[in-house]
């Protein structure tokens, strides 16, 4: 038993409950409890662990930028691919000896899922092991580990709760996440996701559209909506919206500029999708659509369940849109019995979709997977060689994808400043960079959440430069 918890403190005795409470929120003396949290992974655990902060602060905790001065640190992990498990534990062991100095350590998220109480040998001080199904009793869980519990997990998956809190502190006072759905139903052979984050389970629309005004009304402009598979969002409500008729609702929320989506999953990406684009100006340039292979045999055998024809059908859609969308993707290289004409194909892919930008990464083999029992495994260094040859071509491509852009006038939200440069970042409706100067002459009222027209000036591969034009700024 830990000995620098309160003993005396008896739920249920008023003497009891009163230490408890200055336990939780203040020791005496020393001002509020503090709090470190460390996020890896998606943006949906970027989302997570602001609603994780949130929850925290409405505790009495306040945040911290530094673990060494928290009393509680906690890492939301990602397991998607081995080197992203790695650095869970690597944090986890800068901090050995502190144990006993009085710091509670959790570990949340796709890594506390999948490890489960392993964790708590690997690292005996972890007390806190929670999963992202089980974050709605985060409160309840942590009143334990704060109580001196060791070893307290949330690790339950069958779950029809998704993580409402009115709490969420968002990270950014312009652009929002917004959950619409957790899960995934999917079975790609190679993801780990079904099994850290449960099956799928949508939020009723009414919910997903007060959030949206009620972040309005908090002075944001730009909502992304969030989920692991957003086309087979379902509304579990009367109303029974689908994914084109919440993106339509929620483009249609007075005084929300932009909404983003993520992500799609290219076989339920339907048609109605660039319908809802075309006909809201605040629904964004940009579709992420990760395609993972060009070959149709390693597409079957990674259980994508569509084929490249069908893919390219959906570029096609897209690319009839009436203004030019950009298009995103995720691709893996070396999977299982990828040959050299498979990925030869994945390299043709790239020039048939000329993608705006690309993730790519090496197959990294992840517990519980179907393809562990696929056998012929690529060697790494053949998976290395891959993804060096995909990435400098993804590299000219987009170098010219940006290129056509010069000349042109984009609107961008001001995300901030480069003080070293004088320019100031922003972002366009298409999800590039274009960081800009204002012109000699010209009044300079930029601030950071103002939209402003942009002329491109210069193009690179992974942003552009431009100034700001004589149309100027709008609040
Ligand atoms: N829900 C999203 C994917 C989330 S994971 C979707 O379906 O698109 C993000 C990306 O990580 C995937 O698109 C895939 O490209 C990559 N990924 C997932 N598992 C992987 C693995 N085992 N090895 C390498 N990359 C992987
Ligand atoms: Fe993983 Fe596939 Fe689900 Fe995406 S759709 S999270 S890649 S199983
Ligand atoms: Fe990683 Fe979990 Fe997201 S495995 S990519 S943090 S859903």
């Amino acid at each position: 038993m830990n000995t620098d918890k309160p003993a005396a403190a008896q739920p249920g005795s008023f003497v009891g409950a009163a230490l408890l409470r200055c336990y939780n929120g203040w020791r005496m003396g020393q001002g509020p409890r503090t709090f470190y949290i460390e996020t890896f992974g998606c943006q949906m655990n970027v989302h997570d662990s602001e609603k994780v902060a949130g929850t925290l602060i409405a505790r009495g905790y306040r945040q911290v930028d530094n673990p060494r001065e928290a009393d509680l640190v906690l890492y939301n992990t990602c397991s998607v691919r081995d080197k992203a498990e790695q650095k869970v534990f690597s944090r986890l062991s800068q901090f050995k000896r502190a144990n006993g100095h009085g710091k509670v350590f959790g570990v949340l998220g796709c890594v506390a899922q999948q490890e489960g109480a392993a964790i708590f040998e690997k690292a005996p001080h972890v007390s806190l092991v929670v999963g992202s199904a089980s974050y709605r009793r985060l409160p309840e869980l942590l009143e334990q580990a704060e109580a001196g519990r060791q070893r307290v997990t949330g690790l339950e998956l069958d779950t029809d709760e998704t993580f409402e809190t009115e709490f969420a502190r968002r990270d950014s006072p312009h652009r929002a996440f917004l959950t619409i759905m957790e899960g995934c139903d999917n079975h790609c052979a190679y993801c780990v996701v079904p099994f850290t984050r449960g099956r799928e389970r949508s939020r009723t629309s009414a919910h997903i559209l007060r959030e949206a005004a009620e972040l309005r009304d908090a002075g944001y402009t730009e909502i992304q909506l969030l989920g692991q598979n957003v086309n087979s969002y379902r509304d579990p409500s009367p109303a029974r919206m689908n994914f084109p008729e919440l993106l339509s609702a929620v483009a249609e929320v007075p005084g929300i500029r932009r909404v983003r989506f993520m992500t799609s999953h290219p076989r339920d990406f339907t048609r109605q999708i660039v319908a809802a684009i075309d006909s809201h100006a605040s629904l964004c340039d940009h579709v992420h659509l990760p395609v993972q292979s060009g070959s149709d045999r390693v597409l079957a055998r990674m259980q994508r369940e569509y084929t490249r024809a069908e893919y390219l059908e959906r570029i096609a859609w897209l690319r009839s849109a009436r203004r030019r969308v950009s298009i995103t993707t995720d691709l893996i290289v070396g999977f299982p019995g990828e040959t050299e004409a498979d990925f030869a194909e994945t390299l043709s892919l790239l020039d048939a979709v000329r993608y705006d930008s690309a993730f790519s990464f090496k197959y990294s083999p992840r517990p519980n997977t179907p393809a562990l029992a696929l056998g012929e495994a690529v060697p790494e260094s053949e998976k290395g060689r891959r993804l060096a040859v995909l990435q400098e071509k993804q590299r000219e491509i987009q170098l010219a994808r940006n290129q056509e852009l010069v000349g042109s006038e984009q609107e961008v939200l001001v995300e901030g400043r480069r003080e070293a440069l004088g320019q100031w970042i922003g972002r366009t409706s298409q999800n590039r960079v274009l960081n800009f100067t204002v012109p000699e002459g010209m009044p300079d009222t930029i601030r950071p959440g103002c939209y402003a027209a942009v002329k491109v000036t210069r193009a690179g591969p992974n942003s552009l430069v431009g100034e700001l034009s004589w149309r100027g700024t709008e609040v």
